[in-house]
């Protein structure tokens, strides 16, 4: 008898082959390989490549579907999407589990069919139809939720469901989440290569045939990637990422890919009792105003898709008594601050190696931009000097011989700064290394 067919399939990269390796030679993740078989297991067929009533159009004969976007009430993921859900299209939001995810798309699903009047049809796997009534009655009004047009199903079987939405066609689906979709035409479990690519594939034809748009839910995996990020990201328009810090409360939108809008904006909110809260005044969010005369704070202007943030970065040095002094830091990369002590120490003779650094970045943001390295050494030299900075904004990179670097924007940076009482703000333009800046203003 003939040997099922099966392929090898790395379940981080989607990398395939015809044999198991331990470690993929892709993406070097180790032990990612999973069978999978290459014939349905109902023995359906898979349609020719090409059928015979494919033909071809001219490209002004392609008829356009509606491009009025539909708004998910908040305005800052609005703009990440790159003005609003486009009927037809599928947006993949990933983000690490109790995140967020649930809540942020139960509150788009409530206004789209509440505030807009269409129907929303949302599909959890995860949580039954009263888990979600009770999501929804903490969010709003429990009187007012027979005036939404908002079906729940909780189900798993991805047939049944891209039947009943092709029968329904609402405005928007969300699928929370898809590694929950299970078919009986395919070998595996929920939350397996195959399952995941054939839901995603199915709900995607569905929602470009229909016109509907739609939302998927994905979870990160303990590596931090989807699971079968490279499969999952090509087959949906947009992929979204909800990040952000357990504690605080922040939470960030970033857009991964996006076919419709620009991934370099992002949108901010905060976790709060009643739901998600966009915080579209990000500055003043931000900023802790009772610290500024403080010793140890200064400003700095980060740049966020095309927003400017003012943030506070706050550093305080203390005499170790360790053999490896500590370095506490939260918001930015360690290695970064490790940098920048060593430039500190170096060029400014500081004694950095007796002392124990934190710092901290105010309201919980991550950040990765190096405009905010003249802000963290300024607040470091600061607090070493028992010195505050009054009203002071620093936005530079600083680079290993101590000298400052200039970062783009800066003139909308500036006037960020200064709309929020900065007189003085520190920048490449002004100085050109560290010794000259701490020798001026501290
Ligand atoms: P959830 O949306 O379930 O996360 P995900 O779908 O990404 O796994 O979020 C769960 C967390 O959010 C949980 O810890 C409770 C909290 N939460 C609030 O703080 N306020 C709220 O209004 C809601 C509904 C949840
Ligand atoms: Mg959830």
């Amino acid at each position: 008898m003939a040997k099922q067919a099966t392929k090898f399939i790395c379940t981080s990269c989607g990398y395939e082959s015809p044999k198991w390796y331990g470690r993929c030679p892709n993406c070097s993740n180790w032990n990612t390989f999973d069978e999978v078989s290459l014939t349905p297991v109902n023995g359906k067929k898979g349609k020719a490549a090409f059928s015979s009533d494919e033909k071809l159009l001219k490209l002004s004969d392609v008829k356009t579907t509606s491009r009025v976007r539909v708004s998910t009430r908040f305005e800052e993921l609005d703009r990440v999407l790159g003005g609003g859900m486009i009927p037809g299209s599928v947006v993949l939001l990933s983000g690490d589990p109790g995140i967020g995810k649930s809540t942020l798309l139960l509150q788009v699903a409530l206004h789209v069919s509440g505030v807009e009047k269409r129907n929303v049809l949302y599909i959890s796997g995860e949580e039954s139809g009263d888990q979600v009534r009770l999501r929804a009655e903490r969010i709003i009004d429990p009187k007012t939720l027979d005036k939404h047009n908002l079906f729940i199903l909780s189900s798993t079987n991805i047939d049944a469901i891209t039947d009943l939405i092709t029968k329904e066609r609402p405005t928007l689906v969300i699928i929370d989440s898809i590694q929950t979709m299970q078919s009986e035409t395919f070998s595996g479990f929920a939350g397996s290569l195959p399952q995941i690519r054939h839901a995603t594939s199915s709900l995607v034809s569905v929602a470009k045939s229909q016109g509907i748009a739609m939302i998927l839910v994905g979870h990160v995996t303990k590596e931090g990637i989807v699971a079968g990020p490279m499969l999952l990201s090509h087959m949906v328009d947009a992929v979204l990422y909800l990040e952000g810090d357990r504690l605080t409360g922040t939470r960030i939108v970033r857009a991964f890919k996006n076919r419709f809008g620009d991934t370099a904006e992002v949108g901010i909110f905060i976790m709060q009792e009643r739901g998600m809260e966009q915080i579209q005044d990000a500055s003043n969010f931000f900023l802790d105003k009772q610290s500024q005369n403080i010793p140890g704070s200064c400003a700095s202007v980060i740049l966020e898709g095309s927003r400017p943030i003012v943030i506070e970065v706050q550093a305080l040095t203390v005499a170790s008594t360790l053999p490896f002094p500590r370095r506490v830091v939260n918001g930015i990369s360690d290695k970064r601050v490790e940098l920048l002590l060593a430039v500190l120490q170096k060029h400014l003779c500081l004694p950095l190696d007796k002392l124990d650094v934190f710092v901290n970045i105010v309201g919980g943001l991550k950040i990765q931009e190096p405009s905010i390295d003249l802000a963290i050494c300024l607040a470091v030299v600061s607090s070493f000097k028992n010195t505050p900075l009054s009203k002071t904004a620093a936005v530079a990179e600083v680079g290993l011989l101590g000298e400052l670097r200039s970062v783009i924007s800066l003139e909308k940076r500036a006037s960020e700064a200064r709309k929020f009482g900065y007189k003085r703000v520190l920048t490449f333009a002004d100085f050109k290394n560290l010794s000259d800046i701490v020798k001026s203003v501290l």
